[in-house]
């Protein structure tokens, strides 16, 4: 029986093209990918549909982890870490990618499409995919994050 690991991308049209060049790297390291959109190329689409769309899969415990992608990454974590246990991590380097996973133990890793060159994006993915939580210390603030607001 096929077990391949799950992974869900999802980004608007300002990250369409790292999401494909990512989609492919992901498929090559043998994982079941699965694409909540953009399907093709809209210079009017919205970042947020995308980053709901995913979310929506990752807090509902469909997906374990996700990958999301905009222009600068920014407007895709803010709507992505709206949904309560997402945690979504905007990297810029693969020393974050690692530190995003071991503190704070991130379900969706955003990239920068206009702000990061691929083959770093690449890098910074593989450091996401490989990095473990270190749990401990980390675990409690990680469930402090869950709290109800004072
Ligand atoms: C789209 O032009 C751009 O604003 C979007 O991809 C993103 O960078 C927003 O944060």
């Amino acid at each position: 029986m096929e077990n391949r690991q799950k992974i869900c991308v999802a980004g608007d049209h300002a990250g369409f093209e790292l999401k494909e060049t990512v989609k492919r790297h992901l498929a090559e390291k043998g994982f079941d990918v699965h694409d909540c959109g953009a399907a093709a190329y809209d210079k009017d689409d919205d970042y947020p549909a995308f980053a709901k769309a995913l979310s929506a899969k990752i807090a509902g415990g469909e997906y374990a982890r996700g990958v999301l992608f905009c222009g600068t990454g920014v407007g895709a974590s803010i709507a992505a870490n709206r949904r309560k246990g997402v945690r979504a991590a905007l990297c810029f380097t693969p020393e974050m990618g690692t530190l995003s996973r071991a503190h704070n133990d991130a379900n969706v890793l955003v990239l920068g499409a206009r702000t990061t060159p691929v083959d770093t994006s690449l890098k910074i993915l593989d450091a996401w995919l490989n990095g473990p939580f270190e749990g401990g210390r980390h675990q409690k603030r990680i469930d402090m994050l869950d709290e109800e607001d004072r």
